[in-house]
C-alpha cells in the first residue's frame, strides 16, 4: 500500500526536507502513483504532485536547509484515483497541520459528512482528509497538538498508520492501527515509517510499534503510549540487512515477500464489505450495479484463471456465466447485450489484450466492470463500473497476492450481485487470512521441491474449484522455475495428457471439496498406475495418505475458499523450487509484469 515517512533532527542545521526526499526514494520498491512532504516550522509548507518523485522535485521552489520537523508520502491508490489534489500530504483548512495515511479509513464518508455540515472545505476525494480535519476540529475547540491528534485517531475505523506535522510545534505525532509503522533511532535525529528502507541509510536501531500505540518523535526523544496515553516503553532492535536489500523486508524475493503479505492483503480486500452485525456483504464502489441476466469475464494468465474461478462461483448461483482468454474474447460473436455484465480481471488494469475485450464489450453495448489493483488504471476509466481488489502493490512479474486478492473480491462479487449471503461463507472468509497465515508457517513445500527438483516435468490436476487452482499452480512453476508444466482439469488426464505421465513427472493432484474427492481418488490411481510420484494439496489428509507420496495440508473451510488456500502451497512449491534451481525468480525471462502490446 502506501509508504509513509516523517523526521525530526536533533540539531536544526539539518535539511529536514532532503532526508524525507531520499526516505521516499529509498520507498519507491513498493510502486506508488504520487508523492508530496510537508515540512513544519512556524508554518507548514506542502508540496505533492501525481506521477514520479521527480516530479515533486521538480516542484519544490526551495531545498536549502531547514524545518523543525517532515512528513512524506509515496501514495498507492485506493480512494479517488491519483491527481495532485488527492496526493498526501493533506491539511485542514488553516493548513496548521498536514497528515499523510497508509491504510483504509473505512467510516470516512460519515465523518466526512459530519465535518462537512460544521463547515470544512474538503479539496480530495480520499479517506485520508478526515483526519486533518478531525484535528483542526479539536483544535479550534482547544486541545493542543497531542490531545487533537489523539482525538482524531479515536474516531477513525479502519486500518492506518498515520503521521502529522504542526505549525509552531516540535516533531511528528504518530499512530498505528493494523497498518505497519516503525521507529528509527538515528544520531541525527528520529524517523518513523512504514518500512525500515526509509530510514535505513541513517540508522539500524528501530522500535516496532504495536497496533493501537501513539508515537512523538521531537529533538528531545521518543514517546510511546498505548490507547489510555500511558506511556510505555519498547524494545530498541537492530535491524541486520543491508539497505539494498531492505525492500525485501528480509525475504530473499520479492515474490517470496509477497506471497506471505496474503493475510494483510486479503483483510484489505475484506474491509468494510463484510458487516459486523449480519451476514451481508456490500461493495460500495458498485451500489449501483444490479444482478445480471448472464455474465462474461475476459482475463489474461493468473487472471484467466481468476476468471474461470469467478464464473463457476456464479453459475452456483444461478447467474449463467462464462470465463473468455481476453486475447479470444469477441463479443460480438457471444454475443452480448445491455443485461450482460462483462468483467475484465486485471491486476494491473494495463494488458493490452483486457482492454481490447473491454472496449469490444463496450461498443456491443454491455454493462462493464473491472476487477482491479489499480486506481485510476485504464480499466478502471473504460468500464462503466470499477471494484478494486485492494491488495498493494505487487513487484515480482509473477502474480500472487493478487491472485488470492482476484479470488475474494469476485466471491464478493458473486455474492453481492446474487443476493447470497451465507453466514457459513462469511464466517470463513473471516477466517481466511489466519488459515493462510497458518499454511505459510507450516508449509512443507519447501521439502517437497527437493526430493523433484530434477524431475522432467510437473504435472497439476484438480476438479472443481480445483481446476482452476491446477492451471494457475502449472502457470506459476512454469514462469519461475523454466520447468515444463501443465495443468488441467483431472477428468481430462484420460483424453491425453496421460501419454506423458511416468516416474519422472510428477503431479500435484487438488483434493478438496466432497464433490471432487471421489472422482480425484480415481484420477490418483491412473497416475500412480504408470508410476508419477503423487503430492496432494488436500484438507482431508485421511483420505488420500495412504495412496499418495506426499501431502501438503490445507486448514477445512467452505468449499468456495479452498482454492485459494490450496493455491498457497502450489505458489510455494514454484517458489522454492526456482529457488533450487537459481532462477531469476522476481523477473523471469521473458516476461513482464504488464503487457501492453496484444
Ligand atoms: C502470471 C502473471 C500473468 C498476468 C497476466 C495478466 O504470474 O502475472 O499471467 O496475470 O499478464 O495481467 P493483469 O492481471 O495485469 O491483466
Amino acid at each position: 500500500m502506501c509508504g509513509i515517512i516523517g523526521y525530526t533532527p536533533i540539531e536544526a542545521d539539518r535539511n529536514v526536507l532532503d532526508v524525507v526526499l531520499d526516505g521516499l526514494s529509498d520507498l519507491e520498491y513498493r510502486g506508488y502513483d504520487s508523492a508530496g512532504v510537508a515540512i513544519a516550522d512556524s508554518s507548514v509548507s506542502v508540496y505533492k504532485r501525481n506521477g514520479e518523485l521527480s516530479e515533486l522535485e521538480a516542484a519544490i521552489p526551495d531545498r536549502s536547509p531547514g524545518g523543525d520537523a517532515g512528513i512524506g508520502h509515496t501514495r498507492w491508490s485506493t480512494h479517488g484515483p491519483p491527481t495532485d489534489e488527492n496526493a498526501h500530504p493533506h491539511t485542514g483548512c488553516d493548513g496548521s497541520v498536514a497528515v499523510v495515511h497508509n491504510g483504509i479509513i473505512e467510516n470516512y464518508r460519515a465523518l466526512r459528512a459530519d465535518l462537512e455540515a460544521a463547515g470544512h472545505v474538503f479539496e480530495s476525494q480520499t479517506d485520508t482528509e478526515v483526519i486533518p480535519h478531525l484535528i483542526e476540529a479539536a483544535l479550534d475547540q482547544g486541545a493542543d497538538a497531542g490531545t487533537a491528534f489523539r482525538r482524531a485517531i479515536d474516531r477513525l475505523e479502519g486500518s492506518f498508520a498515520v503521521a502529522a506535522v504542526f505549525s509552531d510545534t516540535e516533531g511528528v505525532y504518530a499512530a498505528r492501527h493494523q497498518s505497519p509503522l516503525v521507529l528509527g533511532l538515528g544520531d541525527d535525529g528520529y524517523h518513523l515509517a512504514s518500512d525500515v528502507p526509509a530510514f535505513l541509510d541513517h540508522t539500524d536501531r528501530v522500535v516496532y510499534l504495536e497496533d493501537g500505540q501513539f508515537a512523538k518523535i521531537s529533538p528531545s526523544g521518543v514517546e510511546i503510549s498505548d490507547e489510555r496515553g500511558t506511556l510505555v516503553d519498547m524494545p530498541v532492535r537492530t535491524v541486520e540487512w543491508d539497505p539494498e536489500e531492505a525492500g525485501k523486508s528480509g525475504y530473499d524475493h520479492y515474490m517470496c515477500k509477497e506471497i506471505n503479505e496474503q493475510p494483510r492483503a486479503i483483510r484489505n480486500c475484506l474491509r468494510g464489505r463484510i458487516s459486523e452485525i449480519d451476514a451481508s456483504v456490500s461493495i460500495d464502489e458498485i451500489g449501483d450495479l444490479a444482478r445480471p441476466e448472464r455474465i462474461q469475464f475476459v482475463g489474461c494468465g493468473t487472471s484467466y484463471h481468476a476468471s474461470r474461478y469467478a464464473a463457476r462461483l456464479f453459475r452456483r448461483r444461478g447467474i449463467p456465466a462464462t470465463a473468455f482468454y481476453a486475447s479470444e474474447y469477441d463479443a460480438g460473436a457471444v454475443p452480448v447485450n445491455e443485461e450482460t455484465l462483462v468483467v475484465g480481471v486485471t491486476q494491473s488494469g494495463e494488458t493490452a489484450d483486457t482492454l481490447s475485450a473491454i472496449r469490444d464489450a463496450n461498443r456491443c453495448g454491455a454493462e462493464t466492470l473491472a476487477v482491479t489493483n489499480v486506481v485510476g488504471s485504464s480499466a478502471s476509466r473504460e468500464t462503466d463500473h470499477v471494484m478494486y481488489i485492494r491488495a498493494g502493490p505487487e513487484i515480482s512479474v509473477a502474480a500472487t497476492k493478487t491472485f488470492a486478492s482476484q479470488q475474494v473480491a469476485l466471491l464478493l462479487l458473486a455474492s453481492t450481485l446474487a443476493g447470497d449471503y451465507s453466514r457459513s461463507l462469511v464466517e470463513a472468509l473471516r477466517a481466511l487470512p489466519d488459515q493462510i497465515q497458518s499454511i505459510l508457517d507450516g508449509s512443507r513445500a519447501s521439502e517437497i521441491t527437493d526430493v523433484y527438483a530434477r524431475s522432467d516435468a510437473y504435472f497439476f490436476i484438480g476438479r472443481g474449484y480445483g481446476a482452476s487452482v491446477a492451471l494457475e499452480g502449472a502457470l506459476k512453476l512454469k514462469e519461475v522455475t523454466y520447468k515444463h508444466a501443465e495443468g488441467f482439469p483431472g477428468g481430462e488426464l484420460k483424453h491425453g495428457p496421460l501419454a506423458l505421465v511416468g516416474d519422472r513427472t510428477p503431479v500435484f493432484a487438488i483434493v478438496t471439496g466432497e464433490s471432487a474427492t471421489g472422482k480425484m481418488l480415481s484420477n490418483i490411481k491412473e497416475v500412480e498406475a504408470r508410476d508419477a510420484p503423487v503430492i496432494a494439496v488436500t484438507d482431508s489428509p485421511s483420505a488420500v495418505e495412504s495412496i499418495v507420496d506426499h501431502v501438503l495440508r490445507i486448514p477445512e473451510t467452505h468449499e468456495q475458499l479452498t482454492p485459494i488456500l490450496a493455491n498457497v502451497q502450489l505458489q510455494l512449491v514454484a517458489y522454492w523450487l526456482a529457488h533450487r534451481l537459481g532462477r531469476s525468480i522476481d523477473k523471469p525471462r521473458n516476461l513482464a509484469k504488464s503487457v501492453t502490446v496484444e
